[in-house]
């Protein structure tokens, strides 16, 4: 291969592999196995190793690089990067519509409503459609520059997918990690001894921040468009022909958002964005409504923290208030003891609660929960419940402060702290709990899924000690059947 050759074929790979992230991260419709996409981008890396005269920044094998930062840099915004006004309150939004029609002297003004994402507020500058810097809100006037770590992020284009990029396009939108991923991420946390993080707009937060790419690479953040800062050689007339070029420049877009004719309008389609909460596979805590035309929003000016052109409606926060029966110390399966707050049942978010996770003894005495508290609960979305706060003025004067356990509540086995740990743990292999644990997770959906041993079933058979370690299942011997059989419930079938 001569280097016009390579040339050629870099520019293509390049390009193969932008479409195969956007259509993997954003369309969520891949082309190709992750097998083939791997051979793709090997080609190209062995290629750019081979001719490192034809490297690139924006090359997709360039994601991740650098060495990890001392800090951010704070850099000024083009433009500021306002909040929004919000409230809680349906009236407010007829209000809001009334004042915006009283100042632009009409009566009839189009809205578009879009979720409103849980995340960390982001700005990213394409100059002649290459990704040149992200920066935080900051104060607004001035953010982090976490362009490292930005790039990291596979779904976001690091050039914009157009091939006459205008000479500069600012993106902003919204950081964040879908229900899913935060709760395998902190799961894996778990596993790892490392503390949870009580939800997914933190756990983003935290991510943005970390002064490794390379670490921030592993890190399951997404991102998705609904505003632009400074633009240049392009105009923008409207909300809704803003999403058409975010769209058509590879940047994600929320779904769901629509264009109204009217505050009526609105009003139901924010009503329908609530029924739809749950579907959506990332938090989103309200709708926006702003005014749809770009003419309409320069009459309408903001005040010194906000547009006037647009307003947030927050879902009220889905928390309750109830009673700790309890706490119990959990053993994970990998010896991790976590506390959890068993309550007094009460609805939450739609369906019954009676217990909550205090993730850590750290976390347990920074809140300083004790048995006996009224406690706020706060469910976040599909997250598990947490316990916000303890209301104290309601406590016992006797109620003890809950203790950190010196022993495992499962085997007695004393319980250790590993160095850079905030976890407890037990460390004994034999441990009841933990066998019992290893058992259930081996047996899961996402591990053999072995669908006869469920619940009940790794009860009997740990209980029992038929089975002290998974690899136990395939050795159970028809000795071992006929005492099976006799426990009730338990017919041939099930035993076999
Ligand atoms: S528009 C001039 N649209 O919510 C401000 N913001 O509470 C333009 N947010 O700072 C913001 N979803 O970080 C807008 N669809 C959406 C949004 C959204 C989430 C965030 C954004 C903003 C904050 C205000």
């Amino acid at each position: 291969m001569n280097r016009e050759q390579a040339e050629q074929r870099i520019a293509s790979l390049r390009q193969e592999i932008e479409r195969h992230d956007h259509l993997y991260y954003v369309e969520a419709s891949p082309e190709i196995s992750d097998a083939a996409y791997d051979r793709l981008y090997r080609e190209l890396q062995d290629l750019e190793a081979a001719w490192p005269e034809l490297g690139s920044a924006d090359s997709p094998t360039q994601r991740v690089g650098g060495q990890p930062l001392d800090q951010f840099e704070s850099r000024p915004h083009a433009i500021p990067m306002q909040s929004l006004d919000n409230t809680y309150n349906p009236n407010e939004l007829k209000a809001f519509d009334r004042r915006v029609r009283q100042s632009l002297q009409t009566d009839r003004i189009a809205y578009t409503v879009e979720p409103k994402i849980d995340g960390v507020s982001i700005s990213l500058r394409y100059q002649n459609g290459r990704l040149t810097q992200a920066l935080t809100r900051g104060n607004g006037i001035e953010g982090d520059d976490v362009t490292a770590n930005v790039r990291t992020i596979r779904g976001l284009p690091l050039r914009l997918r157009t091939p006459r990029p205008p000479p500069v396009f600012e993106a902003r939108g919204e950081i964040f990690i879908g229900k899913r991923s935060f709760l395998e991420f902190n799961q894996r946390r778990e596993e790892q001894g490392e503390p949870r993080f009580a939800n997914p707009r933190n756990a983003a937060a935290g991510s943005l921040k970390l002064l490794a790419p390379r670490l921030v690479a592993q890190r399951p953040l997404q991102a998705l468009f609904y505003g632009c800062g400074e633009v240049a050689g392009l105009t923008v007339e409207s909300q809704t022909s803003l999403f058409e070029r975010l769209r058509e420049f590879g940047l994600p877009i929320p779904e769901g958002a629509v264009r109204v004719e009217n505050i009526e309008e609105a009003l139901a389609a924010i009503d329908r964005l609530a029924e739809r909460r749950s579907d959506y596979t990332y938090e989103i805590d309200g709708a926006v409504i702003k005014v749809d035309a770009w003419s309409a929003r320069q009459r309408l000016g903001s005040t010194a923290k906000a547009p006037r052109w647009a307003i947030a409606y927050k879902y009220a926060a889905q928390r309750a208030v109830t009673r700790v029966e309890t706490i119990n110390v959990q053993v994970g399966r990998t010896g991790v003891l976590t506390p959890v707050a068993e309550l007094s049942p009460t609805l939450l978010a739609g369906s019954t609660v009676s217990r909550a996770t205090l993730h850590n003894f750290q976390e347990l005495k920074r809140k300083d929960v004790r048995v006996g508290d009224r406690v706020e609960i706060e469910k976040a979305g599909d997250v598990i419940p947490a316990v916000v706060r303890v209301l104290a003025e309601t406590r016992a004067d006797d109620a003890p402060p809950f203790p950190a356990p010196t022993h495992c509540p499962s085997c007695g086995g004393e319980v250790h702290r590993l160095q850079e740990e905030v976890a407890l743990r037990c460390l004994n292999p034999s441990c009841p709990a933990q066998i019992k644990e290893r058992l259930r997770h081996f047996c899961s959906r996402s591990a053999m899924d072995i669908e006869s041993i469920g619940e009940a079933m790794v009860e009997l058979l740990t209980e029992h000690q038929f089975v002290v370690s998974p690899a136990d299942l395939y050795w159970l011997k028809e000795k071992e059947w006929a005492r099976l059989r006799e426990f009730p419930g338990l017919g041939e079938k099930s035993v076999e």
